[in-house]
């Protein structure tokens, strides 16, 4: 007992020793990354490196930014970790606060830290930190999943102050980076173009990308970006940071380059209209930050994004996904039970697991045969379909397929039922005259009342059809109007809350039907973060499905997605591309058509039938393997990836001339994450019925070594033209 109160007494003394030298340092790591904090000897957390891993913890206390001792001039390179307003700290904050007293100033000191190995791969660290003036504590969390390079990283606020205080900034996370010059790219867009990829340097000063639109908050901006750290950001070579932000709603990345050249990152909900009002005792939780940092440029960076989304954030990541005919470009609202029926048959001559009905299917009193009425009354219309959603499962099942549905839950018509019985569930000015996007409004998803409504939609539809098989959950207005009934003289929790509602139904359909696979869809591509895709197995790039610009979109998404999380439908937009090209592009995502049979020639169905064959039979590869970006659509007329398995034994590459010049240049295109030992046999796919490869090295072999030092002259000078080449190990 005494030996274990001198132990005891030696343990407290020997950390609070190096605390007050300036030397406890709290190591956060994957196997590649160090993010390498330090309480000083103020008491205050700081970081002291954030790079590729350090062997030897002996040198922490030489790291250029460790404070104490070693660097006795450092007080000028303070980098705390989240760095409160009204302190000596004179950039953006990433946490701010009005106490009860009317004081803006906190100052957090550390406490603790607690460790929590969730499994081999997986550690959880917490660091407390608290006020010493203000009982204001914030838990600083961050996972590391060693394997994947993937960090997560968020923070929980919490208060014990008399009446409730206000916090206006609070950041997920803050990150500080030491180089030369910093390259940011970022991903912005709008309704049927989005993810375009710009580059831009970061000088003195802030760079903000952030999005105030509430619900469908990805419209013109997705959230996410890549920082080069001393150049722009390259596919196979440099250090990037790859960055995401778990949150449906607004949110905010600010980029702040400082007078030392220190980049400063902060990441969370963007607090604009968000002064939130925090109750003693409640804890608000920020959204997970998840980073990678990669010193093999953005391919690498990825592929842990990828590995890592499949083996823990996505719903069913290791699953199998559906291929399906969906009905929405091939028929719009016009269309009633026999249309259906007719196209049922379709989906299953082309070899499709499932027919997925989409927007035009309910509305009683007021069908839906336009975007103007009926969101809000989820009951199948009559007239249209008599037999109503049972009629329709039924018929697939006799058919040979699956059945899924498109629901659109948080909307609401003013010409609706719903809106009838409800008009105070809709988010709408009561003394203004409403701004209508899409003709429609947004239910205020922070009362519980309209969470459980909005539940109820998937929750009704399954018990009355449990043979439903998927879910396409659609969002196609922004927040407009902002004001909700409910809250009364809390406006500013709406964005907030009502995000949190949105999560809050997601998480207890998800609870009930464990197995239903999902797609996240907003008007395209307007939703695609983490925290939904715990909730969804997949989301819809875009709408638009010309298969030039799906490229472009496929590309940046793939930056941050695997291809088993991203939609890709073969259409009719941009008949100028064969139907070949068209579905060889939806083949790199999870396939699937919307088009009508009737509209092919008999050559063209052959050809799609074919496709889906062998899209089945190596789609593990495609949804499951890693991905090769090998030519950018940016770079030039032509642009190629490739997919290969873990065992490097089976790839897909696919290869698009684009707009190709008259007699250009030609170059091979490089295979990579090959086997160099292994002998690999090349064998085009997909051609259309009866054509021939036109790659003269057709059905020979080469070593993986040769293909990754000399590559295969797979483009042409032919436009819109495109190759599907397997690769397979002797
Ligand atoms: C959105 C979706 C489309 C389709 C329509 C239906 O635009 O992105 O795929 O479902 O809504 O109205």
């Amino acid at each position: 007992m005494k030996t274990y109160f001198i132990l005891l007494a030696f343990a407290f003394l020997s950390v609070f020793h190096s605390e007050a030298a300036g030397e406890k340092f709290i190591r956060i790591s994957t196997n590649e990354t160090d993010l390498i904090l330090q309480v000083a000897s103020d008491g205050r957390l700081y970081q002291t490196y954030l790079g590729n891993k350090l062997v030897n913890e002996s040198e922490f206390g030489k790291l250029p930014y460790t404070l104490g001792k070693v660097n006795p001039g450092a007080s000028v390179l303070k980098r705390e970790v989240y760095p409160c307003s009204g302190t000596e700290d004179y950039f953006e904050p990433a946490f701010a606060i009005c106490h009860n007293d009317g004081n803006l100033t906190s100052i957090l000191k550390y406490v603790s830290t607690e460790e929590k190995r969730i499994d081999g791969n997986v550690t959880e660290t917490i660091i407390f930190l608290k006020d010493e003036v203000y009982p204001v504590e914030v838990k600083l969390h961050y996972i590391t999943f060693a394997k994947e390079n993937i960090i997560k990283s968020w923070s929980e606020i919490s208060h014990k102050e008399k009446k409730p205080v206000t916090i206006s900034r609070y950041a997920s996370s803050m990150l500080y980076f030491d180089a030369p010059h910093y390259f940011l790219t970022e991903f912005s867009g709008e309704w049927a173009r989005e993810v375009n990829m710009t580059t831009q340097e970061l000088s003195f000063g802030k760079k903000v990308i952030d999005t105030k639109l509430g619900s469908r908050a990805g419209m013109l901006t997705s959230p996410f970006f890549e920082i080069g750290l001393g150049k722009e950001p390259q596919e196979n070579s440099g250090e990037v940071l790859m960055g995401t932000i778990s949150w449906i709603g607004n949110f905010q990345f600010t980029f702040e380059v400082d007078n030392i050249k220190n980049l400063r990152v902060i990441s969370g909900i963007n607090p604009y209209a968000s002064n939130y009002e925090l109750k003693p005792g409640e804890v608000f939780t920020t959204p997970e930050f998840i980073f990678t940092l990669s010193n093999r440029g953005v391919g690498q960076a990825s592929r842990n994004f990828h590995t890592w989304a499949r083996n823990y954030q996505l719903k069913d990541g290791k699953g199998d996904r559906m291929t399906l005919l969906n009905n929405w470009e091939a028929t719009y609202f016009s269309f009633d039970q026999e249309k259906l029926k007719e196209l049922m048959k379709e989906a299953k001559q082309l070899g499709v697991d499932m027919f997925l009905l989409d927007d035009g299917w309910f509305g009683n009193k007021y069908p839906r045969s336009n975007d103007r009425t009926s969101l809000g009354d989820w009951e199948a219309t009559p007239n249209k379909l008599p037999g109503g959603v049972p009629e329709l499962v039924k018929s697939a099942k006799e058919t040979g397929i699956k059945f899924g549905i498109w629901v659109e839950p948080e909307m609401i018509s003013v010409k609706s039922e719903l809106y009838e019985k409800h008009p105070d569930w809709a988010i709408t000015l009561p003394n203004r005259t409403p701004y209508f996007f899409r003709n429609q409004l947004v239910l205020d998803m922070s009362n519980p009342a309209v969470q459980d409504y909005v539940f109820g939609v998937v929750d009704k539809l399954m018990t009355e059809n449990p043979e439903l098989a998927f879910f396409k959950w659609d969002c196609n207005s922004p927040i407009t109007n902002i004001y909700s009934p409910y809250l009364k003289d809390k406006q500013n929790q709406l964005y907030i809350n009502h995000a949190r509602g949105v999560y809050n139904v997601f998480n207890r359909i998800k609870n009930k039907y464990p197995n239903l696979p999902m797609m996240l869809c907003s008007g395209g591509g307007a939703r695609c973060d983490y925290e939904s895709l715990k909730y969804f197995t997949e989301f819809w790039c875009s709408d638009n499905t010309d298969p030039v610009e799906r490229l472009y979109i496929q590309w940046g998404f793939s930056q941050f997605f695997p291809s088993k999380a991203m939609c890709a439908h073969v259409t009719s937009w941009n008949k100028s591309a064969s139907i070949k090209f068209r579905t060889d592009v939806a083949m790199m995502c999870k396939l699937g058509f919307d088009i009508r049979l009737n509209e092919m020639n008999p050559n063209e169905k052959l050809y799609c039938q074919g496709a889906v064959s062998n899209y089945n039979r190596f789609k593990k590869v495609i949804l499951d393997g890693d991905l090769y970006r090998l030519v950018s659509p940016y770079d030039g007329n032509h642009t190629a990836m490739m997919y290969i398995n873990e065992t490097k034994d089976k790839a897909v590459l696919f290869a698009y001339d684009i707009f190709p010049r008259f007699d250009e240049k030609l170059f091979t295109v490089k295979p990579e994450g090959l086997d160099p030992g292994k002998k690999y046999k090349i064998e085009e796919i997909n051609l259309m019925p009866g054509a021939k490869s036109s790659l003269n090295f057709n059905g020979e072999t080469f070593s993986g070594d040769y293909l990754m030092k000399v590559g295969l002259k797979v483009f042409s000078t032919s436009k819109l033209n495109s190759k599907v080449i397997e690769i397979t190990a002797e």
